[in-house]
């Protein structure tokens, strides 16, 4: 698979692949830094060679995908991943009925790429590797500070359908012993 990016022609769209690796780890690490606001820090060798480690057990994965955005001269922009999630839908029915989800996420393209279409085309990749796993819906998350990633998700058609809650357990705490 390789797919060329509509508005920039120096960028296409591939399958990531073993050597792409060490990148898409600066990629990961770029990514929580951004979405906790933090300055740029190096990650320690141990989370590094965690990251590793998880991300090449995904390229072997069937039922996985990770794509990257690469320039001509091959650096990578930007990079998306897929995975599908199996779920059984025994609220909704009697029958052993199983449901696919595709979860997107670890999704990053390179500040100075923004904005030209690079991430819809990761999109474009890995919506059609969902289809091709008979996958019907797309789920992800996104910090609610997260203002591009959700004017992005937006105009790619997803719609917020829940809230997800997080509390420090001493704030829990004090306000159950409020309630005593
Ligand atoms: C979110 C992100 C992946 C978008 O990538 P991108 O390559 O810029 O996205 P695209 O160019 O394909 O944009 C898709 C649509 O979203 C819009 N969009 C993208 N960024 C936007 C922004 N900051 N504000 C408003 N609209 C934006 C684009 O204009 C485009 O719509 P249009 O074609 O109608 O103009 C990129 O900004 C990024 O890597 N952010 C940091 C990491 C991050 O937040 N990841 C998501 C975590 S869930």
């Amino acid at each position: 698979m390789t797919a060329k990016v509509k508005n920039v022609d120096q960028v296409s769209i591939r399958a990531a692949q073993d050597t792409d690796l060490p990148v898409l780890v600066d990629f990961l690490a770029k990514l929580a830094l951004h979405v906790a606001g933090s300055p740029p820090h190096t990650l320690k060798e141990k989370e590094h060679n965690r990251l590793l480690a998880t991300l090449r057990s995904s390229l072997s994965d069937p039922a996985k995908l990770i794509v990257v955005a690469q320039t001509s001269d091959e650096r990578l922009v930007g990079m998306g991943y897929l995975y599908v999630w199996r779920s059984q839908g025994i609220w909704e029915q009697t029958a052993d009925v199983e449901f696919k989800s595709g979860i997107i996420d670890d999704v990053w393209v390179e500040p100075d790429f923004r904005k030209l279409g690079v991430f819809s085309a990761i999109l474009r990749e890995l919506l059609a590797f969902a289809e091709s796993h008979n996958i019907g819906e797309l789920i992800l998350e996104y910090a609610a500070s997260n203002k591009e990633a959700a004017a992005t998700w937006a105009k790619l058609g997803f719609k917020p359908t829940g809230v997800r809650a997080a509390a420090f357990t001493a704030v829990v705490q004090e306000a159950l012993a409020k309630r005593r």
